[in-house]
């Protein structure tokens, strides 16, 4: 039998403030159903100025070293799509300010969305050589559209740190997966902007399309059947996303798409996202810290995965939980790092949503806004300073 390796512990972090989504309808006159029901968001998380992918990264991972220790852990992944530097990478100022140990790879990645699936692969075979050690994979992102454009209602922002090792104790991640691959350009962002450019209506066709492509290869890879499994985690750009996504499945296969049985599938992975909003490669991974919170007992029972990049790249891939899982969970935390947050109105917000480190790198200090456990105090001689309580 070969080694189970998966997942051994997940935190996660979001932002400091929170915009309801009645304040963004009443701001631009959009029925408040279009937000609640047509895309499934109620509130998006939106960065302090002091905040960023570093600071949320290293809150989702501090907790993480706290409980296991950083003997272990020889690599960090970390996957994003809001990069703040072209050449070093973001794991590094983490590694420094969770006081993990200089015998440490430290590397980061990217493809949108799916970042964080290639990272949690990546780690995988990195345990499978040698089952000793342990690797931190980290999602972070702040999801950042134009103001007043389509994408506005689904901006948000979360870190999620994911400890990777041999018998782990939360969901053990199997073979075979299924691939797809597609150049498409639904959604990007060039390196002269901040923000991201979308074709909203064509990226969730694009879905679709990965959705059914990752799906056909992992049948043929000798996949488990649909009946299986006891859930979908499904990447949520909006959390209305993986019931498309689902139903489209369904349909694909020749299955009822009957709305209780979707609903049973989805339900769930969906409670976090929904009030987050978009958070990019740590989306899919909220909708798995959301599935084990929230449902009945799931020991033993295979989870379905669907991860997806714009561009394209998508992966299907199952894990089955643990026994005892339960006593692993993060579920008081989580919860906290969702209630914490304070309410920012459609002013605070898009004065947030325009601050922005000077261009030409010269001294600046941030407000002090976050009373998380991180901060980027601001930036001198081209050089971002973070600081730890
Ligand atoms: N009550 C209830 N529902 C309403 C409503 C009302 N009053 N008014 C509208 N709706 C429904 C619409 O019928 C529609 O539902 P269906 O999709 O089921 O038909 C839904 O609300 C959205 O309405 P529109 O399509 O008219 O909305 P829009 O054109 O303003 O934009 C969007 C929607 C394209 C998703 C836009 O938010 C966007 O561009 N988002 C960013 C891109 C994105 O998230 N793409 C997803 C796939 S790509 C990906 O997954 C990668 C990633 O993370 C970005």
């Amino acid at each position: 039998m070969s080694l189970s390796v998966g997942i051994h512990d997940l935190s996660f972090a979001t932002g400091e403030f929170v915009l309801p989504h009645t304040a963004l309808a009443e701001y631009n006159g959009t029925e408040i159903g279009k937000y609640h029901l047509g895309i499934g968001q109620e509130s998006m998380s939106v960065p302090a100025a002091d905040e960023d992918i570093v600071t949320m990264a290293a809150a989702a991972a501090a907790p993480i070293v706290a409980r296991h220790g950083t003997d272990k852990i020889r690599t960090v992944v970390f996957a994003t799509e809001s990069s703040i530097d072209q050449a070093k990478a973001a794991g590094i100022y983490v590694h420094s300010l969770i006081g993990l140990p200089s015998a440490t790879r430290v590397v980061e990645l990217k493809q949108a969305c799916y970042g964080a699936t290639a990272a949690l692969q990546f780690a995988i075979g990195l345990v499978r050589r040698d089952p000793a050690q342990q690797v931190l994979v980290i999602a972070s992102d702040v999801s950042k559209y134009d103001l007043d454009s389509p994408g506005e209602a689904t901006q948000g922002a979360a870190a999620v740190a994911m400890l990777v090792s041999a018998d782990p104790a939360l969901v053990r991640i199997e073979d075979p997966s299924g691939l797809f691959t597609a150049d498409v350009m639904d959604f990007w962002r060039p390196n002269y902007r901040d923000t991201a450019l979308v074709d909203g209506h064509e990226s969730i066709g694009a879905y679709l399309q990965a959705v059914e492509g990752s799906w056909k290869d992992y049948t043929e890879q000798g996949g488990r059947s649909l009946e299986e499994f006891a859930a979908f985690c499904y990447h949520q750009p909006f959390t209305k996303m993986a019931y498309k996504a689902h139903r489209h499945l369904l349909n694909y296969c020749g299955h009822d798409t009957d709305q209780h049985d979707i609903d049973r599938a989805i339900g769930h992975t969906t409670a976090y996202n929904r009030v987050i909003g978009n958070s990019y490669t740590a989306s899919v991974y909220l909708g798995l810290a959301a599935l084990l919170d929230r449902s009945e007992d799931l020991t033993g029972r295979p989870v379905a995965f669907l991860s997806y990049g714009s561009g394209s790249v998508a992966e299907f891939f199952a894990g089955t939980v643990v026994a005892g899982y339960k006593d692993h969970l993060r579920t008081e935390a989580n919860r906290e790092a969702i209630d914490r947050r304070k309410p920012v109105d459609y002013a605070g917000y898009r004065e947030l949503h325009e601050h922005k480190l000077p261009a030409d790198g010269g001294d600046h200090a941030n407000p002090e806004q976050t009373t998380g456990p991180f901060r980027l105090a601001g930036i001198s001689g081209h050089k971002r300073i973070y600081t730890k309580r």
